[in-house]
């Protein structure tokens, strides 16, 4: 059988491989709970770059519904299996914890219309910011497109169903709250 060439571009040279050995991408958030778009993402991610940290704020701009330990805890047992995933936390601003990470790429996942607006002028101020750092946008897939934290929430708090978006872990953890009393 025949070694298959490398690809080669309109020039005839080579095609240009993309040094990515020790790059790191950071995918920060909430995580308030994690769910199953977020899980896409890090997938995703997970397959096109050699080392991913996932990295939870620690105080997120909303109350929390979760505590840091709790958030990374569902987060750290979601991504067990996958092999190049490590889930830290964070305070502060996330350029300086990506510059801590060493030359690192934030990744995003864009749901809708309206996310790009946000998520595009954060881009703009975390390059801008000393030490700043890039950002690469991943489009959700068509499933996930309507699934966020907050409305996982609200659907929950209102007696709704929410296996379906997020991980069994996370929604014993909900019940759990609930049996407390809490939200
Ligand atoms: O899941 P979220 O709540 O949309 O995530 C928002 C997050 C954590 C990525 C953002 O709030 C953030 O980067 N916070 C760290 C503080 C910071 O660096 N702020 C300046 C950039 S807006």
């Amino acid at each position: 059988m025949r070694t298959p060439r490398a690809p080669r571009a309109a020039s005839g040279k080579r095609a240009i491989a993309v040094p990515r050995d020790g790059f790191v991408v950071v995918y920060p958030g909430s995580f308030d709970p994690v769910t199953f778009g977020h899980l896409d993402i890090v997938r995703r991610a997970a397959a096109q770059f050699p080392r991913v940290i996932v990295a939870v704020v620690a105080n997120p701009s909303k109350t929390p519904m979760f505590t840091l330990a709790e958030r990374v805890a569902m987060l750290s047992e979601a991504c067990a299996g996958i092999r190049n995933v490590e889930v830290d936390s964070f305070a502060g601003l996330l350029v300086e914890y990506v510059r801590s990470a060493g030359p690192a790429l934030i990744v995003k996942g864009l749901r809708i219309v309206s996310d790009f607006e946000h998520e595009f002028s954060m881009a703009l101020l975390n390059r801008k910011l000393r030490g700043g750092a890039d950002t690469i946008f991943m489009p959700a897939s068509p499933e996930f497109a309507y699934v966020s934290s907050s409305s996982v929430k609200e659907v929950f708090s209102l007696g709704g169903d929410v296996a379906e978006f997020v991980p069994p872990s996370v929604l014993r953890r909900m019940h759990a709250r609930r049996a407390k009393g809490k939200r």
